[in-house]
């Protein structure tokens, strides 16, 4: 018996779960290392040899599945030359993929990659300890087990989870609704993640008092199509986002809240309201339109215009006149004429956003768009984001220079570099550093709530100057 398998006889195995993807995809990797944890096994400290690594994968964009193979590939030869130096029998660590790629690719990944034992998608990972039982079991038996579990179970998983640990960050992400049903043609997601579905009201509400009394001060509540949500209430009612937020808003000691992604389709009238009638959801919105020609925006499926993006803009602002707006744009869509690029340009004008993500169009085996005959040439594409990223890069500059003089309440939750200094997110989501000096005003050691000036802006950041007046992070 050789040290990996001796010690998951006697105190578990060491993990890791990496995350690659999305926030939801970091939310999924909480989650699985939650439940091996539950399930008697230990996050590896460092410098620990380790004894399962989980790869939670993402599919998005690019060769993701290929970055997943050499991944698995330097693992595996790292565990060759641990082996060779002598250890004795073999301490090469089981091999999890999960998450996106493990959807799309499934058993392709077992022939593709020797050296993983299990492949395991996004709506099964409540199973993840279940199934390293059996893939233990087979090793005492000196076999070797190999399992995929791609399905789309009728259970819903998030029943099957342990509950939330004792202590979570400050800010805290708790997923509401997944899936997709839109099928935008460049998108994968419908795909990997399945259908579109809510959680029922009273589960969100208990992990979010969970997550409270945990620690969180924030909450983020992630969905792919966030604002799609319609989960049911003990009544049987189906309870939109907005009326969601206002139940969490209800809960003292949760002082801020924030959702993403939303689609401008699901932007319903009470949830723009929301945003002018809930202090505790905080003045930023990510609503990506990824293209600003209508013409795209059709072959993308998006099914909406961008005049009606604008108008959901223009709407927001009356309910929050300060509402700091981000979005995501594709660049480089099949048949994307320079036309089509200068009307992105334009709409980015429009907007004036506080900030933003652009990607180069990415052809996605399997979605429409990849079948298209009108590719866009890499030149161009690169081209166009070099220029669109130059104009986003200005606009959150403007942004950020406009706060100056701002008096927010900031969450702070991460120490800088320098020795006093605290970083964390404005309300509008900015990064911020602030100088506490020697004596942080909170208690508790993972950071808190403090009123600061905005006295200097960058590109990508602020700094702020705390005011007196402070409060504890757990105060309500
Ligand atoms: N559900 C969200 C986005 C999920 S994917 C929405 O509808 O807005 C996150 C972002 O990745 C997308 O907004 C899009 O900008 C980008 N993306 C998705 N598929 C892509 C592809 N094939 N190539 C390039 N970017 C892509
Ligand atoms: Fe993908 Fe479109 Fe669904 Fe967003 S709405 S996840 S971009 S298919
Ligand atoms: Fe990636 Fe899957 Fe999230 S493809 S973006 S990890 S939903």
């Amino acid at each position: 018996m050789n040290d990996s398998e001796r010690r998951s006889k006697t105190d578990g195995l060491r993990y890791q779960v990496r995350s690659f993807g999305c926030q939801m995809n970091v939310y999924d990797s909480e989650r699985m290392s939650e439940l091996l944890a539950a399930a008697g096994h230990r996050p590896a400290g460092d410098g620990d040899e380790v004894d399962l690594i989980v790869l939670n994968t993402c599919h998005i964009r690019e060769k993701a599945a290929e970055k997943v193979y050499s991944e698995v590939g330097r693992i595996a030869a790292a565990a060759r030359t641990r082996e060779e130096r002598g250890r004795g029998g073999t301490s090469r660590p089981l091999i999890a993929v999960a998450g996106c790629v493990a959807q799309a690719e499934g058993e392709e990944i077992l022939r593709r990659a020797p050296a993983v034992d299990l492949v395991i998608g996004p709506q099964t990972y409540h199973r993840l300890a279940d199934h390293l039982d059996r893939l233990l079991h087979a090793r005492d038996r000196g076999e070797r087990l190999r399992l995929v579990d791609t399905a789309f179970p009728a259970e819903d998983k998030f029943t099957q989870l342990p509950s939330r640990p004792t202590r979570v960050p400050l800010s805290a992400f708790l997923t509401v609704q997944e899936g997709c049903d839109k099928f935008c043609s460049f998108c994968v997601v419908p795909y990997t993640r399945g259908a579109e579905v809510s959680r029922p009201v009273s589960a969100v509400v208990e992990e979010a008092h969970r997550l409270v009394e945990a620690g969180a001060v924030e909450i983020t509540l992630i969905g792919q199509n966030v604002n799609a949500y319609h989960g049911q209430a003990a009544d049987g009612r189906q309870v939109t986002l907005a009326e969601l937020i206002q139940l969490l808003a209800e809960i003292p000691a949760l002082h801020r809240i924030r959702y993403t992604t939303s689609h401008p389709r699901d932007m319903s009238a009470d949830l723009i309201a929301a945003h002018g009638a809930i202090p505790k959801l905080m003045p930023y919105l990510h609503l990506p339109i990824q293209s600003g020609s209508d013409r795209i925006l059709k072959a993308m499926n998006r099914r909406h215009r961008a005049q009606d993006y604008l108008r959901i803009i223009e709407q927001l602002r009356n309910a929050r006149p300060d509402i700091a707006i981000s979005g995501d744009f594709i660049v480089g869509f099949p048949g994307e004429t320079e036309e089509d690029f200068a009307a992105t340009l334009a709409l980015v004008r429009a907007v004036g956003y506080a900030q933003a993500y652009s990607f180069k169009y990415s052809p996605r085996p399997g979605t429409p768009a990849a079948e298209a005959d009108n590719q866009v040439p890499e030149p161009v594409k690169a081209e166009r984001l070099a220029r669109l990223q130059a104009l986003l890069a200005e606009c959150q500059e403007t942004f950020n220079q406009a706060s100056i003089g701002r008096k927010v309440e900031v969450l702070l939750d991460r120490k800088g570099r320098h020795p006093g200094q605290w970083l964390g997110r404005t309300p509008h989501n900015q990064a911020i550093h602030v100088d506490l000096g020697t004596e942080p005003p909170f208690a508790d050691e993972r950071g808190g709530l403090v009123k600061v000036e905005i006295v200097k802006a960058g590109p990508h950041s602020v700094a702020g100057r705390p005011l007196l007046q402070t409060r504890d992070s757990r105060a309500a």
